[in-house]
């Protein structure tokens, strides 16, 4: 293949594109993981995903991807056998629950149409009729990464306490965290499960996972085989800033890097940030005259945007023109959405123009396939993104 030039516009929703800054801080010379440097970092980073996770608990960091934090919160604080309650929210709901049922969970299953988050009203109804309190744990995706749609965490955690029950709550925010709300602590989350790859800016190659009190206490008694993953020994060794075994040091210092660019924004305006564009991007898909996958609007992604294609259109030859032409790679239908719906990832390291460009190229490509739509997308998200910064500036004059 030869050279392009200009740089890739990497729009899946994620890995994201990961900022210079980064970049330079993970190429740096390795140093050794068991010194006194290396406690320095480890401390300072282990710290600072406490305020991107908002928890005062302990933060658990394995050098794996994202299933390799989903399996940790499992074999932590789950015993075979033990019923647990999960959503089908979309793909990544899916595998996380095939990954239960061969670790020799009992997944419970709750049916759903990958257009619409766990519904906390289904789960509350599930949970008053488990009367000898067998579900062990509810697990949900904030994020699903497949369809651009979001469950109301907070909304799971009141109807969890309004069936009075105890099960541990689990949520995979892989590609939600650092760029749309979380609170562990506030929403009464037992194991929140991150990854480098989205919001954080980081390569792939780094997970977490942030552990209650209570969950803490359900691994002293769960019995489910572990031992790489192994909160217990993760958390002993982390009090001086080691690891019990050899950590990715480099992303380490990628991961401080990142820390201190999400607090130098703010967080709530990296979340503002993500809710702009995630809004023009909306508009855009509407002003091409397609549907987005999530139906409603409280659980619209500021993440991700997946579209719907036209009958008799396929999104894989879509995205494949577009990135041939314009070096832009969005992301593909996954399972049942696939040749269906095309996902643009608007999170991360991003800004205005870099979302106008990928509109832009999105707009182009659908043309180029000869894709029915309006070309009015384009237009829309500019005018979007000009009464966003008005209406902001309008607030601070007013202040
Ligand atoms: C919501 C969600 N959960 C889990 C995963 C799996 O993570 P990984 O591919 O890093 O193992 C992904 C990956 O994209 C995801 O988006």
């Amino acid at each position: 293949m030869s050279r392009r030039a200009g740089r890739h516009f990497l729009q899946i929703p994620g890995p994201t594109n990961v900022p210079d800054r980064i970049l330079r801080a993970i190429d740096f010379p390795t140093m050794d993981h068991r010194g006194p440097e290396f406690a320095v970092l480890g401390k300072e980073v282990l710290e600072g995903l406490k305020r991107v996770f908002k928890t005062k608990g302990p933060v658990v960091i394995y050098p794996a991807s994202g299933t390799g934090a989903w399996e940790a919160a499992l074999v932590n604080a789950l015993s075979p056998g033990d019923k647990v309650l999960m959503y089908e929210t979309g793909h990544f709901a899916t595998l996380w629950q095939k990954m239960a049922q061969r670790l020799g969970l009992a997944p419970e299953f709750i049916a759903g149409d990958w257009r619409a988050g766990a519904d906390p009203d289904a789960i509350e109804k599930r949970l008053r009729a488990d009367k000898l309190g067998e579900i062990r744990a509810v697990c949900v995706v904030h994020n699903e990464t497949s369809t651009g749609v979001t469950s109301r965490v907070a909304e799971v955690r009141k109807a969890i306490d309004a069936a009075n029950h105890p099960a541990l709550y689990l949520v995979d925010t892989i590609s939600s965290l650092g760029s749309i709300d979380y609170r562990h602590d506030e929403w009464g989350v037992d194991v929140t499960i991150g990854g480098s790859q989205k919001g954080l800016m980081l390569p792939p190659g780094l997970s977490f996972n942030a552990v209650s009190q209570k969950a803490l206490a359900a691994a002293r008694k769960a019995r489910l085989p572990r031992s790489f993953w192994d909160w217990q020994d993760m958390i002993a060794s982390n009090k001086d800033g080691y690891f019990p075994y050899t950590p990715a040091t480099n992303l380490l210092y990628g991961l401080r890097e990142a820390l201190k660019m999400l607090e130098e924004e703010g967080l709530d305006n990296v979340f503002a940030r993500h809710q702009r564009h995630a809004e023009a991007t909306r508009r855009a898909v509407r002003g091409w005259g397609l549907e987005i996958v999530a139906k409603n609007p409280a659980e619209y992604s500021a993440s991700l945007t997946a579209a719907l294609m036209p009958e008799g259109h396929n999104a894989d030859r879509l995205r494949k023109i577009i990135l041939e032409k314009f070096d832009l790679s969005l992301g593909t239908g996954l399972t049942k959405l696939a040749g269906r719906v095309f996902r643009i990832g608007h999170l991360g390291d991003f800004n205005d123009l870099a979302l106008l460009g990928t509109l832009a190229g999105v707009e182009m490509g659908l043309e180029l396939a000869g894709v029915p739509v309006q070309r009015e997308g384009l237009r829309f998200a500019m005018q979007c993104l000009v009464e966003a910064h008005s209406a902001a500036h309008d607030k601070r004059a007013a202040a």
